[in-house]
């Protein structure tokens, strides 16, 4: 159950075991919070999962999911790897202290800049996703002295029958090389032929919010065929496999609920079955999730600033934040649970669209929501909102982003304060 032992004794919503309503009374709104136990439960899920299904595994968290220095040294201390996908990431995850050596650097366009400020500061591998790519790789590994381990990215050619914009494993996308067309053989071939570069092993991620267990069994399957393959055509063998990232997490009722340790439990008899029939040695075997480690970690409080009821038509919620701090739901349609932290118990009656403070009337947090009957200064909860929020915020119509207060335990405290008027005109000479 998404809203089980939500709420307090007296009434009002609890989050990390802490009173929501204080505590958006103390940190103003709108605001963010973040559950510090949960993000390190949901490492504790992937690391154990991972350590009984493989003899050699490693959980990398997809820092893009929420790239923010408390974040990653939690995910680091608990024993995880981390992806980034930009120079940007890679510096957070340096001031967070993570080893570099576990660090993992994708990305589909990576400058010659990028790159060599990956190689300068001893990433453990890249995450290669084509041949300009690799290219370039070898040549600034090559001047800098350094024989670079990289993984390759390879489309393995599966619908993750998910939201489009989130689906990256059929063969038209953007990212990696295509498996199928033998694009991902000549990739390989030329990869191997680099004395700057050392193949360690494939990737494949095929998409986000995915609840079909099939989907990762046929990833599986797609790359070690491919794996099987190219030992028996070129004799190479690789140390490691990185399956992704992709588990869905329950926004709202209505979405299924995986049982993530099962279903690592399920992908991982498949390898070795599938393994010990092709008489392949089970490569150590990777693991990207981002949403399903820091999604249910998150909740967003905002306040009521205007009710509107056009009557025959909407009744609008109106609140302080909205597609700035949140735009999943103006992007995908992206469903969210909505709670009322001091008014849980009200009949929820009045059916409701809740409308974001900025400039746009595609700006919604949710729309024909059930809700009780609201006013002006009233709180509104949106959960599950760690993941994809914060890390894809803006600031339209120069609306400063909101802090992200971390709860642990009895304590709560700023680990990225408020955004200022200030801080936004800063860049600007
Ligand atoms: N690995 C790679 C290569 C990825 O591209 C992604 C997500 C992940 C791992 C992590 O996937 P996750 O476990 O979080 O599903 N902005 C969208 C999600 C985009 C996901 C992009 N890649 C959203 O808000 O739903």
């Amino acid at each position: 159950m998404i809203c089980e032992n939500i709420q307090n004794r007296e009434g009002r919503l609890q989050f990390a075991g802490q009173d929501v309503s204080v505590l958006a009374r103390e940190y103003g709104t709108p605001v963010y919070f973040l559950d510090a136990e949960r993000i390190r439960r949901n490492c504790r899920v992937y690391k154990h999962a991972m350590n009984v299904g493989f003899e050699r595994a490693l959980p990398i968290f997809a820092s893009k999911a929420l790239c923010i220095k408390h974040v990653l040294a939690i995910v680091a201390q608990e024993g995880l790897g981390v992806d980034v996908v930009s120079a940007g990431e890679l510096y957070m995850a340096k001031l967070a202290g993570v080893n570099m050596e576990n660090i993992f650097f994708h990305g589909c366009s990576k400058s010659d800049e990028e790159i060599g400020y990956g190689v300068e500061n001893g990433v453990g591998y890249f995450i290669v996703d084509g041949e300009d790519e690799l290219l370039a790789l070898a040549r600034i590994a090559g001047e800098k002295g350094v024989r670079q381990k990289i993984l390759l990215r390879l489309t393995p050619g599966i619908d993750p029958h998910t939201f489009e914009a989130v689906a990256t494993g059929q063969l038209d996308s953007k990212f990696g090389v295509p498996i199928e067309t033998g694009q991902a053989e000549a990739f390989l071939r030329l990869a191997l032929s680099l004395p700057e570069i050392q193949v360690c092993g494939y990737h494949a991620h095929v998409g986000s919010q995915v609840f079909e267990s099939q989907v990762f069994r046929d990833t599986a399957d797609a790359m070690l065929a491919f794996i099987g393959s190219m030992r028996d055509k070129l004799g190479f063998v690789p140390q490691m496999l990185n399956l992704g990232g992709g588990y869905g997490v329950r926004y709202v009722e209505s979405d299924p609920y995986l049982d993530i340790a099962w279903e690592i439990s399920k992908v991982a008899g498949y390898i070795r079955r599938r393994c010990a029939q092709d008489k392949l040695q089970v490569p150590m075997i990777l693991m990207e999730p981002g949403r399903s480690i820091v999604a249910d970690a998150g909740l967003t409080v905002y306040t009521v600033e205007a009710v509107k009821a056009i009557p025959g038509s909407k009744n609008y919620l109106c609140v302080d934040g909205g597609m700035a701090d949140n735009p999943r739901y103006a992007l995908y349609g992206a469903a969210y649970t909505v709670l009322t932290p001091e008014k849980l118990n009200m009949p929820r009656d009045l059916v409701c669209t809740i409308g974001g403070h900025c400039c746009e009337s595609g700006d919604m947090i949710q729309e024909n929501v059930p809700m009780p009957r609201l006013s002006r200064g009233d709180l509104v909860a949106v959960l599950t909102t760690g993941a994809y929020n914060y890390s894809m915020a803006s600031n339209y119509n120069n609306v400063p982003r909101p802090p992200i207060v971390m709860l642990d335990g009895s304590r709560s405290y700023v680990a990225v304060r408020r955004e200022t008027y200030e801080d936004i005109a800063a860049r600007e000479l």
